[in-house]
């Protein structure tokens, strides 16, 4: 069997603040059916340890990693075969993975950097057990030095792989730090790891990864231009031969309304048993009684997101009958203007700010719709959600958004293929018109239902993604 290591900030079912947790947790499963073993290491965040059990054996060691001293402990949590960085000194501390209520945490440069440094030694020397990969795939800018170690270390043959889950987050740290993070000074150019006059964790793994793969073949795309690439537009140009966009999939053992523990099962058979769901969200919800489409949302609340787009469409929607549900955080003045929303409107409108895994599976099955406005989205998860789950998809047609839904244009209803609702550019008026679309389809219920089934019948599992993956690191094996 061929080996991989993965290398990631999160990962499910150990920690999640976002899709990228979702992906590098179904990755493992999803590569063992191509022959290829995948271990996940991770920084071993407070309490992580312990759940290894008996399965912990130490397996690498690192007497002074950037300030303190370091072992990884390996071992199968749920099943997932996972290495724990552990170094108390970076890693043990309250709060989440990023920060604490102040904000980010101030040596993130240096806890990611420790964290890549370690994964390019394991890789290049292997494992106290023998294992040692062949691939090296660094999951966004907290891996991103990785394959920069590989690269300026000793001679290795282990190859390196970056995935860029959201080219808006760098890794930008101060040009001084080159030295304290342990990067060779003569690397700190435009074509090297200098980004703007700073140093960029992202544009290190982009100069010296063997291969980047972004997360759709749309976003692959969009990254090249001025408008998506937040900068990185010319990197990724110079290297397109070897940029792919592989699309995400979902973990259909988590996220099947079959066999799901948090709700009440139904099939695309058996839709009329989503309506209990239904019925017990707006109950949990105490709305009132409304006859249009129950949308929810699910999602950080920022504007990547298009959330600030939201608000203005609300009193038009809510007046010709719909309701939405909301769960999410993260901007604070967003939040505040959906719970104002909600105020306004308590009989149609509900708002939990928060981060809540089991009510976001009884949105998904309890809703109609699922809103994703996003002004850039480089995969997205909740639209899949939503599709497995026959709650259709109202997005804006970007990045991954525009892989995943089939919009129900007069042609696309016509051939019966319609899977959701997709809208462009992202603005005001056309999330406004895309509600109205909502309305109108949600009313006609033979074609709202064929609209559920088709999407529920959409392959998105990771069959076909973790083929692809499988088959770039065969492209890069010697
Ligand atoms: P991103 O990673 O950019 O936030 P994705 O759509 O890829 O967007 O993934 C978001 C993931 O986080 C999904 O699994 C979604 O269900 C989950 N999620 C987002 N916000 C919340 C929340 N407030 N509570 C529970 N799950 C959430
Ligand atoms: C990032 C992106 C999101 C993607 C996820 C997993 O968080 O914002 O679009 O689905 O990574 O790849």
């Amino acid at each position: 069997m061929h080996r991989v290591l993965s290398v990631a900030s999160e990962c499910v079912p150990l920690l999640k603040t976002g899709g990228l947790a979702d992906v590098v947790g179904a990755l493992p499963k999803a590569l063992a059916d191509h022959g290829w073993d995948m271990r996940v290491l991770l920084p071993a965040y407070p309490g992580l340890a312990t759940r290894l059990g008996k399965t912990a054996k130490a397996l690498w060691t690192g007497k002074e990693l950037f300030g303190g001293p370091a072992k990884v402990l390996g071992g199968t949590i749920e099943g997932l075969d996972v290495l724990l960085l552990d170094a108390p000194h970076l890693y043990d501390r309250p709060g989440g993975p990023y920060g604490d209520a102040t904000g980010d945490h101030a040596d993130n440069d240096i806890r990611f950097a420790a964290l890549s440094w370690a994964a390019a030694d394991m890789a290049r020397m292997g494992l106290g057990d023998g294992w040692k990969p062949h691939v090296l795939h660094a999951h966004d800018w907290q891996a991103g030095f990785a394959p920069a170690y590989l690269r300026y270390g000793p001679e290795t043959d282990v190859k390196s792989l970056i995935t860029i889950h959201n080219i808006a987050f760098q890794g930008n740290t101060g040009a001084e730090r080159m030295k304290a993070l342990r990067l060779p000074a003569e690397q700190f150019t435009p074509d090297g790891l200098e980004y703007y006059g700073h140093l960029s964790s992202l544009k290190a793994a982009l100069v010296t990864a063997d291969a980047i793969t972004t997360v759709s073949p749309t976003y692959a795309r969009e990254l090249m231009r001025e408008d998506f690439g937040m900068g990185m537009q010319g990197v990724l140009a110079q290297r397109a031969g070897t940029v792919h966009g592989i699309l995400n999939g979902i973990d259909t053992d988590l996220w099947s309304p079959e066999a799901d523990p948090a709700i009440h099962a139904y099939s695309a058979r058996k839709l009329g048993d989503k309506k209990k769901n239904r019925a017990a969200l707006i109950d949990e919800f105490g709305l009132g009684y409304f006859e249009g489409p129950l949308a929810v949302l699910i999602s950080r609340l920022t504007t990547q997101k298009g959330i600030d787009l939201i608000p203005e469409t609300l009193s038009e929607f809510t007046w010709r009958g719909g309701a939405l549900l909301v769960l999410g955080s993260g901007d604070p003045a967003l939040e505040r203007a959906m719970l104002r929303e909600a105020d306004l409107n308590p009989s149609r409108i509900a708002v939990r700010i928060g981060y809540d895994e089991a009510l976001s599976h009884r949105m998904f099955a309890g809703g109609d719709a699922v809103l994703v406005p996003s002004r850039f989205e480089p995969c997205g998860l909740t639209q899949m959600y939503g599709l497995r789950y026959g709650t259709v998809p109202v997005v804006a047609a970007t990045g991954g958004l525009n892989d995943t839904v089939i919009d129900a244009t007069p042609a696309a209803l016509a051939a019966g293929a319609a899977t959701g609702i997709a809208f462009h550019p992202t603005d005001g008026l056309g999330l406004a018109q895309a509600l109205r679309r909502l309305v109108d389809l949600y009313a006609d219920k033979k074609i709202w239902t064929r609209m559920q089934r088709n999407g529920m019948k959409a392959p998105l599992d990771w069959a076909q993604s973790s083929g692809k993956y499988a088959a770039l690191y065969e492209t890069l094996m010697p």
